[in-house]
């Protein structure tokens, strides 16, 4: 267990190569992932850099993580780094608020994510994946990172927004979503509020946004009709004061969760493909699989998708090896003591799934393709609670982790099912430009309808039956 000690307490560790003023800034912008990894290796558990003026501090391995997320909002703030998600999500909700109200906001979602919401869901991705699929016809070419995105935001929308909103999705929802996604930009990060054009541009998506979402909910209310969707849990919902939400806190809400969850969960299934389309034996593994999983019934339930512990450890490979948030940042309010290091108020904490992930003390051959190693009898990731830190931690961890790790694995379970996949030129470099890392772009790949019927039954089929 980590001691922590306020007597002698010294500095972190400094990272060597900084410049006067910019200090590490140049190395961090060209790629963070190397210059932390770096930092990492030579310094170990603890170290210090600067970007500009503002101090930053490294938290690499599992124990590091452990005091990281378990410090107290009051000494780790999330609030004041992300603030530049208020103008998406808008004013008295997520990182508007105190903590305490936010986590009363998004516990109002936990019930619509429980296990028994799992069997909606997986129906709903059958579904969709199933349209997908028949949409792509017998062969072709496709951006991958693109697609993915089509087919999350379908699923998303229906799943937490509504069948309403789903239906609206390629009627101005998924454009309008398209542009506030667009005002996360560097600039937005560090001045929000600037009435720039790509500003106003994201200002006046959201309300387009809201417009959408506040009709369905009217329409709900005049009808007196309710669905099993996050919109309508949160149209009941009421404070501890007993006062109910209004539109643009429902609004707000629903775009934290689809912010959170729809694009993360398209990056990760884009990685996962791009693993998969490579990896010929394991992927033969994995097809054996669901021809023992789906051979009998065809249908996509979710206990046949808990009942695919290749695909599942294939997913956590795809987490460990590319996960969509190289970074998580905190604000340490409170000075902060690590192993006889302090850390000062005001500097930037940091936990990065994408160094930590590859520390070889924690994971063996850490830059190898290996879903098999969280199997037994290595069961790598189990040895401690903050291994696998993909998802987060803590009680700022991800609440939608089930959710996307099914939708990924629904997606490839039909997906490999239905088509041969190959990646048109060399494995894809990460693309560090955007907020959610996913491959450089384009990223092309050729697909084609396999030959023989597949395990499992197009969805069409299987409500017929
Ligand atoms: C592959 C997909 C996903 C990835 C990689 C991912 C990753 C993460 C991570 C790393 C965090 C912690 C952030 C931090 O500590 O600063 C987080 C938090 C969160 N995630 Fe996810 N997530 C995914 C999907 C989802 C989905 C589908 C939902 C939908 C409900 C969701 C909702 C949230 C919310 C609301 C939080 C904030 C929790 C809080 O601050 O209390 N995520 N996610």
């Amino acid at each position: 267990m980590a001691k922590a000690t306020q007597q002698a307490a010294v500095a972190a560790p400094q990272l060597s190569g900084g410049w006067p003023l910019l200090g590490h800034l140049r190395a961090f912008q060209k790629d963070p992932v190397e210059m932390l990894a770096r930092g990492a290796h030579d310094l170990g558990e603890l170290h210090q850099f600067r970007v500009g003026p503002q101090a930053f501090v490294l938290f690499a391995g599992p124990r590091a993580h452990t005091a990281y997320f378990k410090a107290p909002d009051e000494q780790l703030d999330a609030r004041s780094v992300y603030q530049f998600t208020v103008p998406m999500f808008g004013r008295g909700v997520a990182y508007d608020v105190a903590p305490e109200i936010m986590s009363e906001q998004l516990g109002f979602l936990f019930p619509e994510l429980r296990e028994s919401a799992m069997e909606r869901f997986a129906r709903i991705m059958f579904e969709e994946i199933d349209m997908f699929a028949e949409s792509l016809g017998e062969e072709g070419e496709i951006d991958l990172p693109v697609e993915m995105n089509r087919l999350t935001v379908n699923i998303a929308s229906r799943c937490f927004l509504g069948e309403e909103v789903r239906n609206q999705v390629d009627a101005g929802f998924a454009a309008a979503y398209h542009d506030l996604q667009a005002g996360i930009n560097t600039l937005g990060f560090f001045l929000p509020r600037l009435p720039t054009p790509a500003h106003r541009k994201r200002d006046r998506a959201r309300q387009q946004v809201v417009d959408i979402l506040s009709r369905v909910m009217e329409q709900r209310r005049l009808a007196g009709s309710e669905a099993q969707d996050f919109m309508s849990a949160l149209m009941r919902a009421r404070y501890k004061d007993g006062r109910a939400l209004t539109n643009d806190e429902v609004s707000g809400i629903l775009l934290t969760a689809l912010f959170a969850g729809q694009h993360t969960s398209a990056v990760l299934s884009t990685w996962t493909g791009l693993q998969l389309f490579r990896a010929s034996d394991y992927l033969e593994r994995l097809r054996q699989e669901m021809q023992a999983v789906y051979g009998e019934t065809g249908t996509m339930t979710s206990a046949n998708l808990k009942a695919q512990p290749l695909m599942e450890n294939a997913v956590r490979e795809c987490e460990r090896l590319h996960p969509p948030l190289i970074m998580l940042i905190r604000k340490v309010l409170k000075p902060m003591c690590y192993e006889g290091m302090s850390i000062p108020a005001g500097t930037l904490a940091i936990v990065s799934p994408a160094v930590s992930h590859r520390l070889p003390h924690v994971f063996a051959n850490p830059d190898q393709f290996n879903p098999d190693r969280f199997a037994p009898p290595a069961s790598e990731g189990k040895q401690h609670q903050f291994a696998l830190i993909g998802f987060g931690g803590g009680r700022h961890r991800c609440m939608g982790k089930n959710f996307a790790i099914m939708q990924i694995k629904a997606i490839w379970t039909l997906l490999l099912d239905r088509f041969d996949f190959s990646l048109n030129g060399a494995f894809p470099d990460p693309n560090y430009g955007s907020w959610v890392t996913g491959p450089q772009r384009p990223c092309q790949i050729r697909y084609r309808r396999r030959a023989q019927a597949g395990a499992v039954r197009p969805a069409r089929e299987v409500r017929m039956a």
